[in-house]
């Protein structure tokens, strides 16, 4: 297939356009600066300059030759949401009108729900956004009820890899000899799944042409934020917990889904796209809850 990834120089596009590449793919990725292209070259993917604030400037030229796009790129600023909807209004049509009914792959995310600690959560249960990513939510509808394309969307659990992300920073802050940062409590359970074991969830969502609707990326369902603090250490460490409000102020109002507590299931990704994902922080039980439990 030729797949455009959005997105493809972060965390999940990334590993989306490796995994894409090594499946066989062609891929194409967009770069709004010449780093974004040298990274993505260096992965393997072709270059296309434009950024996702202009789509008028590129879509109408790349969509013709496309059968599916892959749209992970956010700019996490206080226009992520209008920038978001100005995308879909050039990128919806321009898809819609090649008549090839390509696929848009939308990427969504754990914090469209809300607090969940106690019941698991599935595609089936009522969105309750993170007010900063409430824009999602309508922009994940357009997608799935344009029907000039074959719309699908991945909600990410958070997301850790070796060098980026949260379990990352933990670790970073470890190796500095620096107390591990907690956003609210320990007790916040945190769904996960590691980028590489996501990706391989979009490649098979992307190659399921008869799917649409939306999917959870779990691995591990959900793991007090203070037993991941001691699983990057080794053992025992110092914790610093970070009141809310502080992270907010600090990096931006989305930082409030640090806090909320959420268990996940991944039940719809495994028995639909027998998704075994690899990169589970206890592999012993996959399906979480050893971790949990050993808190
Ligand atoms: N990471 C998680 O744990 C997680 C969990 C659930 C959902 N999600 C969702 O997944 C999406 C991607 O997250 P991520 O963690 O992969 O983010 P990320 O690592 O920050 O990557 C963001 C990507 O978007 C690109 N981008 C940003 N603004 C752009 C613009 N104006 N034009 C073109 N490209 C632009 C960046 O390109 P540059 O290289 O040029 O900066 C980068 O490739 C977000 O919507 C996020 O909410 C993430």
């Amino acid at each position: 297939m030729r797949v455009l990834v959005l997105g493809g120089t972060g965390a999940i596009g990334g590993a989306i356009v490796r995994n894409l590449i090594a499946a066989g793919h062609a891929v194409s990725g967009l770069a709004r600066s010449p780093e974004a292209a040298e990274r993505l070259m260096e992965i393997g993917a072709e270059p296309i300059a434009g950024d996702i604030g202009n789509p008028r400037l590129w879509a109408g030229a790349v969509v013709g030759d496309l059968d599916a796009v892959v749209h992970a790129a956010c700019s996490f600023t206080d226009a992520m949401g209008p920038l978001d909807s100005s995308l879909l209004d050039t990128l919806l049509p321009a898809l819609a009108g090649t008549s090839r009914r390509p696929s848009l792959i939308y990427t969504g995310g754990c914090w469209l729900w809300g607090p969940s600690p106690d019941k698991t959560i599935d595609e089936e249960t009522t969105l309750d956004p993170l007010p900063a990513f409430a824009w999602m939510v309508p922009n994940l509808r357009r997608v799935l009820a344009e029907p000039g394309i074959r719309g699908a969307v991945v909600h990410p659990a958070m997301v850790h890899a070796e060098r980026t992300g949260p379990l990352a920073a933990m670790a970073e802050r470890v190796r500095k000899g620096q107390p591990v940062q907690v956003v609210g409590s320990p007790d916040v359970m945190w769904p996960l799944v590691h980028a590489d074991d996501l990706a391989e969830l979009y490649r098979l969502v992307l190659e399921d042409a008869a799917f649409t609707g939306q999917v959870i990326g779990v691995a591990d369902n959900g793991v007090p934020v203070g037993t991941l603090a001691r699983l990057m250490a080794g053992g025992e460490t110092a914790i610093e917990l970070v009141p809310e409000d502080h992270a907010a102020r600090e990096r931006g109002d989305w930082a409030r889904g640090f806090a909320r507590s959420q268990r996940m299931s991944g039940a719809l990704a495994r028995d639909r796209f027998g998704w075994t994902p690899a990169r589970c922080l206890d592999p012993g039980m996959p399906d979480l809850d050893s971790a949990a439990k050993r808190s």
